[in-house]
């Protein structure tokens, strides 16, 4: 493949999530990164049913849907949290773990009630955020990046930055601080999309196909 994110060039990209959470951090880390401009995903496409059951495969469906729908090379990211005393759930479940519908608050209760109700409990509460992100060009290449940050899950939420389970995230990396604690700029540069990201990046900076 030949490069296409040259300076002076930056690759258009359409983003595919409908979560303004995790648009704004795609779009400040990848701004960071540089070489790309971002598109907001077009009010007018459908929503996209999440069916895979990896997240790869789930990134996938996304990615491939804004860019059929746009002709424009499309960019997704999809994310679990894997709690080991949960055999590795919510994972691929994350968004709708307490049901469809659910909001954050009502996942993150839902986690640490089950947390409580597992037979290790008081145990260390082993976690970690995965994240694949992936670009699909409209001729079907693609290019994708896995990202993952360990740590545990607190006890009780805490913070009031980040979104989703952050407030319950404490990464070992850190401070004892949960995700929903540290700046954004801490935050992104541990975090498993923040990873996933600038691994993608670098990796469309030297293989993306010509567009
Ligand atoms: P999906 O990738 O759209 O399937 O979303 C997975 C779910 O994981 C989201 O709805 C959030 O609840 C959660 N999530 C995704 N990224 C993060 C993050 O960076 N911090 C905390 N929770 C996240």
């Amino acid at each position: 493949m030949s490069g296409v994110a040259q300076p002076g060039m930056p690759l258009v990209l359409v983003m595919a999530t409908a979560n303004h959470d995790k648009a704004a951090e795609i779009r400040q880390i990848l701004g960071a990164a540089g070489g790309v401009r971002l598109l907001p995903r077009p009010a007018d496409v459908p929503d996209v049913e999440e069916t895979g059951d990896t997240l790869e495969a789930n990134a996938r469906l996304k990615a491939v849907a804004l860019s059929a729908a746009t002709g424009t090379p499309a960019v997704a990211d999809d994310t679990g949290l894997e709690v080991d005393a949960l055999g590795g759930a919510p994972g691929v479940r994350s968004s709708r773990y307490a049901g469809e519908g659910a909001t954050y608050a009502d996942n993150v209760a839902k986690l640490l009630a089950e947390l409580d109700a597992s037979p290790g409990r008081g145990g260390p509460r082993r976690a970690r955020f995965r994240t694949v992100v992936m670009v699909r060009f409209p001729d079907g290449r693609e290019v994708w990046r896995e990202g993952v940050v360990a740590g545990t899950v607190a006890e009780t939420p805490r913070g009031e930055g980040g979104f989703g389970y952050d407030p319950v995230f404490v990464p070992d990396e850190g401070d004892g601080r949960t995700f929903a604690e540290l700046r954004p700029e801490e935050k992104h540069a541990i975090s498993h999309r923040g990873r996933a990201l600038r691994a993608l990046a670098e990796a469309l900076r030297r293989e993306a196909p010509s567009t």
